[in-house]
């Protein structure tokens, strides 16, 4: 007779165990597994190692006060509970923004299923507080393509029902909405399927681009062989360029080429948008993409500051954390659109425990928080530190059972997703377009810079804060449109100055 499982132990995991192989921890784009030992245990995820594997920096508590010091608010619960753990040159941002006012916002999703899962709201959460502080343009890349591409390389060159290109286009319709649904502010935030939006400066970015990757450059990072499709190959261009605020003129009020105006005389990219730096969230999975456009960010012809990054761990899957939430993986993940009892069904059925085999062993010896997942979720959501302090302590301690601590979690998140899921309800068609569509964005940056000087000392070209910044509701130089129509602002803009005038002399007489 066999033992039976340790209380909590998910029954995929055991049934895994003998038939895994001894690998190292693999973690990019496309995979995310913990070391497997000798004896086919998933250990979890190293992220020390990481650091030093991909030569990051840690995020310290240094980070965190100038970040305060910077927004004046406290960090945020990710960010304190080192959740968000890893960065490039956030300082660099930090003093970019307080010296010069702004810098563009960029994150984005792989639309792999009609619904997002619970830790891809990770980033978009963190994102959207930060885009919210700092009061920054953001822009969200839906890349349609790459999860097509990646599919059939996936199947071997086969294209099999239900991923077609316009099946991923369609699950990008649907985590626009997800997106959307998290609160994002329309005024600033411009997001966009790669299926529909690329052309203009912002192909022209990738071309350029393309043409300083090498096919072993593009390997050694991406892990690419003689049968990867040339698709997936240089997709990697277009994730890269697109932290670049000259892909998109028309955010910052300046007019692209494209169709339908074929304006020629912004042919030329707008060297103003080509300095105004970057800060990228993401969890540490997408950090060889950013590696590549780091490498080469001041190498374009008009040279770019190298896009900044905060990266975060990941939302463990329900079987523990040697691997993440994955959405082709339904077992390892609650999903947004996932009923109360599904929620309840899976953490009770898969999430992993760090409690002991009996109550009575438990009230001894106590369980860990660190391991259990149901602890783990919570340590991601709770705001209160105060309270996550005590589920951890109780828990050590044995006064909490793991039954206990999966039921919190159970009404937490069937909480979280039912709010989430009434909001969505709300978001129509329209609503979606108007975020995806290429117009002016609006915010208002720093409203205090501190130096407005041209060049900053730390080698960042001083971005044009002063040039293309949005300010509440002002209206840029150029905006998009037609010459009549960019005419007609024009004199509008000045009918407005003239009242204006007036209105200032009758007050003064
Ligand atoms: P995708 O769809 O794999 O993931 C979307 C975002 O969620 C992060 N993520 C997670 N975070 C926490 N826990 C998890 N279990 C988890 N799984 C995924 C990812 O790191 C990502 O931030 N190629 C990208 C789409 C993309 C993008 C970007 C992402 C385009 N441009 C810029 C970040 C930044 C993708 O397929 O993401």
């Amino acid at each position: 007779m066999t033992a039976p499982p340790p209380v909590g132990a998910p029954p995929a995991v055991e049934k895994e165990k003998d038939e895994r192989k001894p690998a190292k921890q693999k973690i990019d784009p496309w995979n995310v597994a913990g070391e497997v030992d000798e004896g086919g245990n998933v250990k979890a995820i190293d992220y020390d190692r990481l650091i030093e594997d991909f030569g990051v920096q840690p995020l310290t508590r240094a980070h965190l006060d100038r970040f305060e010091k910077v927004t004046g608010k406290p960090a945020h619960r990710l960010m304190r509970r080192k959740l968000f753990f890893s960065h490039r040159d956030f300082d660099k941002i930090l003093d970019y923004y307080e010296q010069h006012g702004q810098f563009m916002l960029y994150t984005g999703r792989g639309p792999s299923s009609g619904s997002m899962h619970l830790g891809h709201t990770v980033p978009f959460l963190f994102t959207k507080e930060l885009q919210e502080l700092f009061d920054v343009p953001l822009v969200i890349m839906l890349t349609d393509d790459e999860k097509f591409l990646h599919t059939r390389n996936k199947n071997e060159g086969q294209m099999k029902a239900g991923s077609a290109p316009e099946d991923f286009l369609n699950f990008a319709h649907d985590n626009a909405r997800d997106i959307i649904a998290l609160g994002f502010d329309p005024k600033k935030t411009f997001m966009y399927s790669d299926y529909e939006f690329l052309g203009g400066h912002f192909y022209r970015n990738v071309s350029e681009f393309e043409s300083m990757v090498t096919y072993n450059q593009a390997s050694g990072a991406f892990g690419f062989n003689e049968s990867t499709n040339i698709g997936l190959i240089s997709f990697m261009a277009k994730q890269c360029v697109a932290a670049f605020p000259s892909s998109y003129p028309d955010l910052f009020g300046l007019p692209d080429y494209r169709a339908p105006d074929y304006d020629s005389s912004a042919k030329r990219r707008h060297k103003e948008l080509a300095s105004i730096p970057c800060l990228i969230p993401c969890a540490i999975d997408q950090e060889p993409y950013f590696r590549m456009v780091r490498d080469r960010s001041e190498r374009m012809h008009d040279p770019h500051p190298k896009p900044a990054l905060i990266m975060s761990k990941f939302l463990t899957a329900l079987q523990g954390p040697g691997g993440k939430m994955s959405a082709s993986d339904p077992n390892s993940a609650i999903f947004m659109s996932d009923s109360p009892a599904q929620i309840k069904n899976k953490i009770n059925k898969h999430a992993f425990s760090g409690g002991q085999q009996t109550e009575e062993e438990h009230r001894r010896l106590g369980g860990n928080p660190d391991v259990d997942v149901a602890f783990t979720y919570l340590s991601y959501f709770l705001e209160d530190d105060a309270e996550l302090e005590d589920l951890a302590k109780r828990y050590r301690a044995g006064e909490i059972l793991t039954g206990e601590m999966k039921a919190k979690c159970i009404s937490f998140v069937q909480g979280f997703v039912a709010d989430f899921q009434k909001r969505r309800e709300g978001v129509t068609e329209e609503v979606m377009r108007e975020f995806m569509r290429p117009r002016r964005l609006v915010y208002g940056g720093n409203p205090n810079p501190v130096k407005k000087q041209k060049e900053s000392s730390d080698g960042w070209a001083g971005a044009g804060s002063e040039a293309v910044g949005g300010g509440e509701g002002k209206e840029g130089k150029e905006g998009r449109g037609t010459k009549g129509e960019r005419k007609a602002a024009k004199l509008a803009e000045k009918k407005a100055e003239k009242e204006a005038e007036k209105l200032a002399l009758r007050e003064k007489s």
